[in-house]
């Protein structure tokens, strides 16, 4: 397995072009299981995820060609049953679950499993199963869902946290067979849940309200094919900005969607960022010194959960003190301790982390815990005086296209070692 190298203390410069979007991605692969037309779609980044949901869907029957960041999916699903090994490394594959009921009226799907950013229940999907009239069991680390007919009804899908992204795609999709109408309140309006909801549409499902939290879905007979072109990473530019910000660097970010990014833009205003929008590009300038701001997650469009491990390594290079609370998943700090190897100041105060900013962080081994907290050591590293070795780097390979290479082409020094 490699790792990662970075020689920090460089300023970036230049232009990136930002992948589809990898949460997109996921649930719009899982929906063509919902016909045997084909589907084509661009733009989707070569990643450990989508490469895991390509080889699910292949393993469910489905033929998938990828080439060029394009999938081409044929051919019908010919089992229901979603294996533990698949299902195990991704909590996104979990979303095959509303389709494969939907087409076969019977499925059966691994837990998705213990992850580091948190307890992950998966009641709100079963609830709004149930709601369609399946019946479900949870046997042998499986839920099995078993159904004569998929009924319309009307569902609330609010959970102790908010509403649920994957969730709502789930029922969503199954509702898109389901006879009569379905009405989602408290739907995630996450732009990747819009997306899925685009493309089920394109594929002839009748659906109301996309985007917000109340979905209309009047249930068809069958689906068939389309084409879709999956909408920049949201989370993926986020992460560029916030890289931008933290080396006081100019970069311009191509194939961007601002309106997405309006909170994370709001607050990096107030530390003293500057940007310029384009059409379908951003230009950020980090300023000579930051200053601090205090964030909480929220469903969208709050602040996003997956930008808040990467917002905190920023603050931990900011003067002055800020306050980091993770309304969605109130225990993903597993980064705190890693980038307090680095130097940083962090503490942890119930669901809050106080960051206290320090002049310097400094390079050191660290080790990748989930997605998005790579990216933060990402982000500290190049920051950081002298050399960071980033290992596990598997999680950022989860969900960041070329991540070394396209840093590479903005000035960072950085490489790949054989561990
Ligand atoms: C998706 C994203 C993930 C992002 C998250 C929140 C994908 C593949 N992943 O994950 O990157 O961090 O949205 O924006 O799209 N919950 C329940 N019961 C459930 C389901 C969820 O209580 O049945 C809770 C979760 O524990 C969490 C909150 O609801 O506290 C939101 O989670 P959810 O939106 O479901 O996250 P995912 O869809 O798994």
């Amino acid at each position: 397995m490699d790792k990662l190298v970075i020689e920090g203390g460089k300023k970036l410069k230049g232009e990136v072009r930002v992948s589809g979007s990898k949460n997109s991605t996921l649930p719009i692969l899982a929906a063509t299981l919902l016909t045997d037309d084909k589907c084509v779609i661009r733009n989707v980044p070569k990643l450990r995820d989508t490469l895991t949901m390509i080889k699910l869907l292949r393993s469910l029957g489905k033929t998938v060609d990828y080439n060029n960041n394009t999938a081409v999916i044929s051919g019908a699903a010919n089992s229901s049953s979603a294996d533990y090994k698949l299902v195990s490394t991704m909590r996104g594959s979990f979303c095959v679950m509303g389709p494969l009921l939907a087409k076969f009226r019977t499925a059966k799907v691994s837990l998705p499993g213990g992850c580091v950013i948190g307890i992950r229940p998966v009641d709100l999907h079963i609830k709004g199963f149930q709601a369609l009239g399946a019946g479900i069991e949870v046997e042998g680390g499986y839920v099995i869902a078993k159904a004569k007919q998929l009924k319309g009804d009307l569902i609330y899908l609010g959970g102790m946290f908010g509403p649920s992204v994957l969730a709502t795609d789930n029922v969503m999709m199954a509702a898109s067979l389901a006879t009569g109408e379905t009405i989602i309140e408290s739907a995630a309006c996450e732009p990747e849940v819009e997306e899925l909801t685009e493309f089920l549409i394109k594929m002839g499902a009748k659906i109301e309200g996309k985007g917000t939290p109340r979905l209309v879905i009047h249930g068809v007979k069958k689906l068939h094919g389309a084409e879709y072109d999956i909408g920049p990473d949201r989370i993926e530019a986020g992460t560029f900005v916030l890289l931008a910000a933290a080396t006081g660097s100019t970069l311009t970010l191509r194939n961007v969607n601002y309106s997405q990014l309006l909170v994370l833009m709001d607050r990096l205003e107030q530390c003293g960022v500057k940007f310029k929008k384009g059409k379908d590009s951003l230009t950020v300038t980090g300023p000579k010194k930051l200053k601090p701001v205090s964030v909480t997650t929220y469903p969208y469009p709050g602040f996003p959960t997956d930008l808040q491990a990467q917002f905190m390594a920023l603050m931990s290079i900011t003067p002055g003190i800020s306050i980091i609370t993770d309304k969605v998943f109130p225990d993903r700090f597993m980064h705190i301790a890693e980038l307090n190897r680095m130097g940083a100041n962090i503490r942890r105060d119930n669901g809050a982390a106080i960051v206290e900013g320090v002049r310097n962080l400094f390079g050191a081994p660290v080790m990748a815990s989930d997605l998005r907290a790579s990216a933060a050591l990402v982000l500290a590293g190049l920051v950081a005086k002298g050399k960071t070795e980033i290992h596990r780097i598997y999680h950022l390979e989860r969900g960041y296209e070329n991540i070394d290479e396209k840093l590479k082409k903005l000035g960072a020094k950085i490489y790949r070692e054989k561990e």
